[in-house]
């Protein structure tokens, strides 16, 4: 837990030595406290990079603060002496949602300010001070994790299973052989399998995404990875990645985590992929987001010309490194583009997250008023190894169905232990954490579904 801690400089000289109480009670229950207080961290709001940036030294010390309260998990302020800024602070805190706590040896201003998150709190010793740190920590902690609840409900493949299930259903509708072939997939789906080949196996095969990427964001619609987004941004606050830092989005597909983190607030995001296809598609979808920088890079040989204070390379595109070499290469030459204490974030579909119905059911079919899908899986359990066989066909805009196109991939089903070796053999990084599908940490043998890890580069 991150817990931003402030007080009015005019008021140091007479309560400094319960200023010093309050960031000890905080640390010894294990919260880090980010403050001006805090001196190492505080010179860092100064170097000439931010001088420059916020033009100086009164804005500079503004821009601390206020990312400060932004990136805390809650704020807490000694206001013995009154200060008019300080009075701000506390509002800006409540109005990211911040849980504040006021304390003060002269005035009980819960008394005077009525607001679901603002404690305010009279103290006159330091063992008075223990117990109000303490009740709003745990008050603290009991909201985070209802918070991280809301998390759990919003992870990627719930949401995508539902709006595919849908498009499952439309598909199976009226009277074309399309319907039928959706009809009786479940039921009888080598001899679908077989017509469908029949009828379109003959067509070229193109590059992965070449064909995805027109309908991509219409199957996997931006709001799919809101929760996602929300998560990374816990992480990056956690470690203190701000929103003007350099943040990356590795094979940003179409760019929906970019959108997502730019209206968070992230304004100096770059997004690259190796399909030009998917580039096209985000250029189009973030052209109202002029801040975002799309370019074309392949994960291997990407060399950004600024590094990044942090990376998020999400939506289980480290799967599509079919062994451990390329995955060891790949994730390599991203911590080379990340800057020292950097973050990356980046998530597999291990073993049993294959074992979804989207990967079990050999052919399912997907309609849209736009696009037809045939998705058919072809699993190697020897080489762990999946081949996707893709058919789709798009309505150009007069409502006429235009011809059907196809495309493969393959995929790696990875075991944790496989990663887990991987990301051990990496040079100069520190895991921070390894989270299973509901974000909380992976123990002992747990194989779960999705997991997710947290790196830091030393
Ligand atoms: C499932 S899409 C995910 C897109 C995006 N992250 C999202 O959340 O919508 C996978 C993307 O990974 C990209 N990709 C796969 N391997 C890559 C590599 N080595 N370098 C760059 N992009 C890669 C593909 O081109 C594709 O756009």
């Amino acid at each position: 837990m991150k817990v931003f801690f402030t007080t009015p400089l005019k008021g140091k000289p007479q309560y400094q030595v319960y200023i010093d109480e309050i960031i000890r009670i905080i640390e010894v229950h294990g919260a880090t406290v980010v403050s001006p207080e805090k001196d190492e961290q505080y010179q860092q709001a100064f170097t000439k990079e931010k001088l420059a940036e916020y033009g100086d030294r009164d804005r500079a010390h503004y821009e601390f603060i206020r990312q400060g309260i932004a990136s805390a998990d809650a704020v807490v302020f000694e206001a013995s002496y009154e200060d008019f800024r300080v009075g701000h602070e506390a509002t800006l805190s409540l109005m990211y949602g911040k849980p504040v706590l006021v304390l003060s040896q002269n005035v009980d201003y819960g008394r005077y300010i009525y607001h679901e998150k603002f404690i305010g709190k009279k103290y006159t010793d330091k063992k008075e001070l223990r117990k109000i740190i303490e009740d709003f920590l745990a008050a603290v902690k009991a909201l985070s994790n209802k918070e991280s609840f809301q998390v759990i409900h919003d992870i990627v493949d719930l949401q995508h299973s539902a709006t595919l299930s849908k498009l499952r259903y439309r598909a199976s509708q009226g009277t074309t052989y399309f319907a039928d072939w959706a009809r009786r997939a479940t039921k009888e789906p080598d001899v679908v399998y077989r017509e469908i080949l029949n009828k379109l196996g003959d067509l070229a095969i193109q590059k992965p995404w070449d064909v995805f990427a027109k309908i991509y964001n219409e199957d996997t619609p931006d709001s799919i990875f809101y929760g996602a987004v929300k998560f990374v941004d816990q992480v990056f606050r956690a470690h203190q990645v701000f929103k003007s830092d350099h943040v990356v989005d590795v094979a940003c597909g179409t760019g929906a985590i970019s959108r997502i983190l730019t209206t968070f607030g992230y304004r100096n995001v770059t997004a690259f992929d190796r399909s030009r296809a998917m580039l096209s598609e985000a250029y189009r979808l973030s052209a109202h987001m002029p801040s975002i920088k799309i370019m074309e890079g392949d994960i291997e040989r990407v060399n950004l010309e600024q590094p990044a204070k942090a990376m998020v390379w999400y939506d289980f595109s480290s799967n599509f490194a079919l062994d451990e070499r390329e995955l060891e290469r790949w994730l390599t030459n991203l911590l080379k583009n990340l800057a020292p204490s950097g973050t990356l974030i980046f998530n597999v579909r291990t073993k049993t997250g294959w074992n979804i119905d989207f990967f079990k059911q050999k052919v399912t079919l997907y309609e849209t008023d736009r696009f037809q899908r045939v998705w058919i899986n072809l699993p190697d359990y020897k080489k762990d190894l999946i081949t996707f066989d893709i058919f789709i066909r798009v309505k150009d805009k007069d409502g006429a169905w235009l011809p059907w196109e196809r495309e493969q991939m393959t995929e790696r089903m990875w075991r944790l232990s496989e990663i887990k070796r991987v990301v051990e053999r990496l040079e100069s990084i520190t895991i921070e954490a390894t989270l299973g599908d509901d974000y909380t940490p992976v123990k002992g043998t747990r194989e779960p579904g999705l997991t997710y890890f947290v790196l830091s580069k030393k």
